[in-house]
């Protein structure tokens, strides 16, 4: 038996362990469990046998650095990963609770479970296993994780920017994805971009009695809506003057590739998402539509009375959180001038709307023809015994334009969650003979580098 297969069960504690961990960064309220949690990673890179292991500490939640250089003239792989997680709520849709990881079947639900604590997890135990069994790995091996990743990783990006030479690598190594079914190897070669922002909307300067003045004051929560119509319209078409313009269409190669792939949208709509129908850009294939096309999307509205009841009022203020994905080449400062422009086009009069921007990522497109992509396709396969495939996404993952663009280093986007993993949304959980596959492919991946 294999030091993998042997250890299954110290890995699942493990991951539990890690998963008790609340580490929401959005919250305040849990910048001390951010931390526990980058200890946490910091003493499992440790105890898998990685050197010069710390936290770089900085402006916001700590970065997790460790490396092991013992392979000189072979390539160094850099390992991303984030170890903050999303919000968990609403917290009376999950059957348990979300920071008390629990088992049912082969599955292990709990925040942060595949998005990304389990995937962070993979690339440590694939290294410890190497590390333990062999005493030494096949490549150079660094780690940088971050604890910012769902609220933008703002301060990762800072200091990526200054280059440091410690960050030096042929290839960086990504776990945040996911596969396209299961048990179908896969590696994604093209993420969306994002920019979030907020829209602060303002009419008279205090509410209004909605029969007093209703037909004469402006009312902000109907400018909110007037202006989303305005900038997407039924068709899914967004209406951002020049937005469209650097959008490159997906090669014909890759659409016959995409077409290929093992699809029941039915599955899909009705299973996977719970809805009725698809909506979106008439003639244009799914896959196109959720990987390679941008989008705009309202994420929730404040203002006015939302308590129990009728209040007649006409707020004086509303706000609404808007994103927008971006494929390449499109451009995050470009897009950002095109968005206000045309915010302020479609401003109703009688209101005010200024825009801010929270958080934005570039979009990311890798030519698989690339031997780290090759390698990481032929590691996989050789674990699940069958062909890799090569897919987009739709989300976004801004480290991989930040190390595209500063540090030249493509990224490897190997994923092991699964397309109903419930990121992001309650009964967030993993498949166990992914992780257990997962670890065993990064090792592999290492070995197959190392030759
Ligand atoms: N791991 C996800 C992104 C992802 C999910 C990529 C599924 C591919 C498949 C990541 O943690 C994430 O949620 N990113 C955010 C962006 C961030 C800037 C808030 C996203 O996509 O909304
Ligand atoms: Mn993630
Ligand atoms: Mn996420």
């Amino acid at each position: 038996m294999s030091y993998f297969q042997q250890h299954q069960s110290d890995f699942v504690e493990g991951l539990k362990a890690f998963l008790r961990i609340p580490s929401i960064s959005t919250l305040s309220e849990n910048k001390p469990d951010i931390r526990r949690a980058a200890d946490f990673a910091l003493k499992e890179l440790r105890a898998a046998g990685m050197t010069a292991a710390e936290l770089i500490e900085g402006q916001g939640n700590p970065l997790v650095y460790a490396e092991w250089l013992g392979a000189p003239g072979k390539p160094t792989v850099l390992f991303y990963g984030h170890y903050d997680v999303q919000p968990p709520d609403p917290l009376d849709e999950w059957k348990s609770p979300p920071f008390e990881p629990e088992i049912r079947g082969d599955d292990i639900f709990a925040r942060g479970a595949c998005d990304d604590k389990g995937q962070v997890y993979i690339q440590i135990k694939a290294v410890e296993g190497l590390l333990k069994t062999t005493g030494k790995l096949p490549v150079n091996v660094k780690f940088l994780l971050e604890g910012e990743e769902e609220t933008g990783g703002e301060h990762i990006e800072a200091y990526v920017k200054t280059k440091p030479p410690r960050l030096k690598a042929d290839a960086a190594v990504v776990c945040d994805t996911e596969m396209f079914a299961p048990d179908l190897p896969t590696i994604c070669v093209g993420l969306r971009g994002m920019v979030y922002y907020e829209l602060f909307v303002e009419g008279a300067n205090h509410d209004l009695h909605s029969g007093v003045y209703g037909g004469a004051a402006p009312n902000p929560i109907m400018a909110i809506a007037e202006i989303l119509c305005a900038l997407k319209d039924r068709d899914g078409h967004i209406h951002i003057p020049g937005f469209y313009d650097r959008v490159v269409p997906p090669s014909q190669k890759e659409r016959n590739a995409w077409a290929r792939l093992p699809f029941d949208e039915k599955e899909y709509v009705e299973k996977e998402m719970g809805a009725r129908e698809l909506v979106g850009e008439p003639n244009v294939p799914l896959f196109e539509r959720v990987w390679a096309r941008p989008t705009l999307e309202a994420h929730g509205i404040r203002g006015g009375f939302v308590g129990e009841g009728a209040k007649t009022v006409i707020p004086a203020r509303a706000v609404v959180k808007i994103s927008t994905r971006l494929v390449a080449d499109q451009r995050v400062d470009e897009s950002v001038e095109q968005f206000k422009a045309a915010v302020k086009a479609v401003t109703p009069k009688g209101v005010t709307a200024q825009v801010k921007m929270l958080h934005s990522g570039a979009p990311s497109l890798t030519n698989p023809d690339n031997p780290f992509i090759h390698a990481a396709a032929e590691a996989m396969k050789q674990v699940f015994g069958k062909e890799t495939v090569y897919i987009r996404s739709g989300g976004s993952i801004p480290i991989v334009g930040v190390f595209d663009r500063y540090l030249g280093v493509p990224s490897v986007l190997m994923g092991f969650g699964l397309p109903d993993d419930n990121l992001h949304a309650p009964n967030e959980k993993f498949h166990l003979p992914n992780m257990f596959r997962g670890i065993e492919s990064v090792a592999r991946y290492l070995e197959i580098l190392g030759q």
